[in-house]
């Protein structure tokens, strides 16, 4: 669902509310006029999804047929089918008539979020009876280009699911795109960024080199604060110590994007329950900020924590501490050798979603984790 509401930290941000991504988006719709793909990785809650919608947003603007096609969690090809079967029916009425005639020849009808699925008669279909489905299905921007010349924008989400629902998928689907010439121009975004790498840069896998990568990262300082500062001064607030309020905290996030917002969330908060002349200082609101989001996301740290094996934990530990996780004083801190400490940070660094390279060292991807490791394991 895309929101329209100030400071949505739980939903993707709708195109109006996206902050900055212009090279991002200029590099998708490059990728568009070329029919280059392209593959999004990016850390959980980095904006992928907004930043798609903002690109088929963008793309229907200038007359192409665009789409996001939302593969979290699908779990079998039956999953995979009603996806995309949901996605493409909404690009156009021809389009929805060859969805309509490809999932009634599987036997099957599609619900109207596309993720419920129902079968029309007999037994569940086996996977072998939907994949000719699947493969029309996947066909529909072909159809429609030579119906009318027109180019259809495919963005598929979350697309190391796939995966997860038939480890030949990624065969099935490069048999058919791979004809697709003019015809569709594709966006592969994912989450797990070593699980997305592996799928186009392990020459074993179908979709081996297919798609250019593009990688999103924070958001810049300056264009976070002046978006914040605006929906604050929109909301009533805007005196010099709520804009140095935002300043002190898009520094503090790190350009974090979900982050940034969270904590701006909190702040506006906390500014709409303090009365005007006993408003704290610009620390102190940030300080309080920073406190209610750490608050709110107790559970997610926690469970980051306790979930990693204990070499990992530790490595977050220290990083988040600015202690280098493989030096001296990492091994006397934690008992452990320079090898079991350098395996966890190279497995943390592969998985994406914790640590990154920072220079010369590592820093946490998530603040909030790095200010909940400083507190919780003092
Ligand atoms: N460019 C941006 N401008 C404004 N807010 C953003 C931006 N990018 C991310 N956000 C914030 O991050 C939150 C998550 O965004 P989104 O759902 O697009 O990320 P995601 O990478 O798809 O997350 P997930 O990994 O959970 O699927 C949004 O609710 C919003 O608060
Ligand atoms: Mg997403």
């Amino acid at each position: 669902m895309v929101t329209s509401s100030p400071l949505r930290f739980d939903v993707p941000v709708g195109p109006q509310q996206l902050i900055d991504r212009r090279e991002e988006l200029a590099e998708l719709a490059r990728g568009a006029g070329r029919r280059t793909a392209i593959r999004l990785a990016a850390p959980r809650r980095f904006g992928k999804t907004s930043l798609l919608h903002a690109h088929v947003a963008a793309m229907r603007e200038v007359g192409h047929r665009a789409v996001v096609v939302d593969l979290s969690d699908v779990g079998d090809t039956a999953a995979v089918l009603a996806r995309v079967a949901h996605a493409y029916r909404a690009l156009d009425p021809a389009a929805a008539r060859v969805v309509g005639r490809a999932t009634r020849r599987a036997g099957l009808t599609i619900g109207p979020t596309g993720l419920g699925i129902t079968v029309e008669r007999g037994p569940a279909p086996a996977r072998e009876q939907l994949e000719p489905a699947l493969l029309e299905l996947l066909d529909v921007p072909a159809r429609l280009h030579e119906r009318d010349g027109g180019l259809c924008v495919v963005c598929f989400d979350e697309f190391q699911d796939l995966l997860q629902a038939g480890t030949r998928l990624d065969g099935s689907l490069r048999s058919v795109i791979q004809h697709h010439g003019d015809a569709a121009a594709y966006v592969y975004a994912g989450s797990e960024p070593s699980l997305l790498r592996a799928l186009f840069t392990d020459r074993e896998r179908p979709l081996f080199g297919q798609a250019q990568p593009l990688e999103l990262g924070p958001l810049p300082e300056e264009e976070a604060t002046d978006a914040l500062v605006a929906v604050l001064e929109a909301e009533g607030f805007d005196d010099p110590d709520v804009g140095a309020a935002v300043d002190l905290l898009v520094a503090e996030m790190g350009g974090h994007p979900q982050r940034t917002v969270l904590v701006a969330h909190h702040l506006l908060r906390r500014l709409e329950d303090a009365d005007a002349d006993g408003r704290p200082d610009p620390d102190e609101l940030v300080e309080l900020a920073v406190a209610d989001a750490l608050r709110a996301t107790d559970d997610v740290h926690r469970a980051t924590w306790r979930g990693r094996p204990k070499a990992e934990a530790q490595v977050l530990r220290l990083v988040a501490d600015g202690i280098p996780p493989t030096g001296a004083d990492a091994r006397r801190l934690t008992g452990m050798a320079a090898s079991t400490l350098g395996d966890a940070v190279e497995r943390l660094v592969d998985d994406g979603q914790h640590l990154v390279p920072d220079g010369r060292g590592w820093r946490l991807v998530d603040p909030l984790l790095t200010l909940w490791l400083r507190r919780e394991t003092a």
